[in-house]
C-alpha cells in the first residue's frame, strides 16, 4: 500500500459515522475506527464500512497476555480490516504471538503496526508512573526496534518522530502519523502538529486525519485538500 489519508471517524454511533460517509461520493476514504466507535457499535460497523468498500484501520491498541492476543487477533482478522494495532510495551513476545493470531489460513493478514509511548505520556509521567528513567525519545525509537524485531509492519508516531523511525528500522518500516493540522487551521488539543505537506516530507507514509475533516464544513473538500498536499 502506498503514501494515503487515513480519515479518523471518531463518531460515538453508525448513524452518525455512516451518514459522514455517505457524503464520499465519488471517492471511498481509507477510515480509522477507534475504541469508541466499535465499542458502541460493535463488529458490524467494520463490516457495513468494509461492504462500502472502504479500506480499514481498526485501532484498538491491544496489550495484554500473548495467547488473548493471539486469539484476540484472529477474531480481528476474520473482519477483513487492512490495518490493526498494539501497544509495543506488551513486550515481543507478545507482538509475535500478535502477529501468529492474525495471520490466515492462506498466509494473508492486515498490516499490523505498534503504538510506542502513547502521545499523552511525557517524560515526567513516564518517570513517575511508569519508572522509566530513559529520555522518552530514546524508549520510543527502542519500543519501535521491538516491533521490528517482532516482525511488526510499522508503527503510530508523532509526524515529528517518523523521520528518525525510518532511520532506526529503515525506510520500508511504515510510520502512521496524527497530529495533523493545516497550515491555516485550529490545532485543538493536539500540541505538536505538522500539515500534511511537511509530513509528505518528512516521509510519513500514512496521515491519520480527524477534526480538520470531520469537523470541516465541508468534509470531502478538506478529504481532496488532505490528498493533494499529501499524497499527489
Ligand atoms: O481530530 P484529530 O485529527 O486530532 O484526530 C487524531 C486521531 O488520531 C484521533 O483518533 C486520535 O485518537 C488519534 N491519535 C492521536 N495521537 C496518537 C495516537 C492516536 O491523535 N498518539
Amino acid at each position: 500500500m502506498g503514501k494515503d489519508v487515513i480519515i479518523a471517524c471518531d463518531f460515538p454511533n453508525a448513524e452518525t459515522t455512516l451518514e459522514f460517509l455517505d457524503k464520499f461520493t465519488d471517492v471511498k476514504p481509507f477510515v480509522k475506527i477507534g475504541m469508541e466507535l466499535f465499542y458502541g457499535a460493535g463488529p458490524e460497523i467494520v463490516r457495513d464500512i468494509k461492504f462500502r468498500g472502504h479500506k480499514i484501520f481498526l485501532d484498538l491498541k491491544l496489550h495484554d497476555i500473548p495467547n488473548t492476543v493471539k486469539k484476540s487477533m484472529a477474531v480481528l482478522s476474520k473482519l477483513d480490516v487492512d490495518i490493526c494495532n498494539l501497544h509495543a510495551s506488551g513486550t515481543i513476545p507478545m507482538m509475535e504471538a500478535a502477529l501468529e493470531g492474525l495471520t490466515r489460513p492462506d498466509g494473508t493478514r492486515p498490516l499490523l503496526i505498534a503504538v510506542t509511548q502513547l502521545t499523552s505520556t511525557d517524560q515526567t509521567t513516564m518517570e513517575s508512573d511508569l519508572l522509566i528513567n530513559e529520555p522518552i525519545d530514546k524508549v520510543v525509537m527502542h519500543y519501535a526496534k521491538n516491533a521490528k524485531k517482532a516482525g511488526l509492519d510499522g508503527v503510530v508516531c508523532s509526524p515529528l518522530e517518523a523521520e528518525k523511525v525510518h532511520e532506526v528500522c529503515g525506510k520500508d518500516f511504515l510510520t502512521v502519523t496524527p497530529g495533523v493540522r493545516f497550515a491555516d487551521g485550529d490545532i485543538g488539543d493536539q500540541k505538536r502538529v505538522m500539515t500534511p505537506k511537511q509530513a509528505k516530507l518528512i516521509g510519513s507514509d500514512y496521515i491519520v486525519v480527524g477534526r480538520p475533516i470531520t469537523a470541516a464544513e465541508d468534509p470531502v473538500a478538506a478529504y481532496k485538500r488532505c490528498v493533494s498536499e499529501f499524497v499527489d
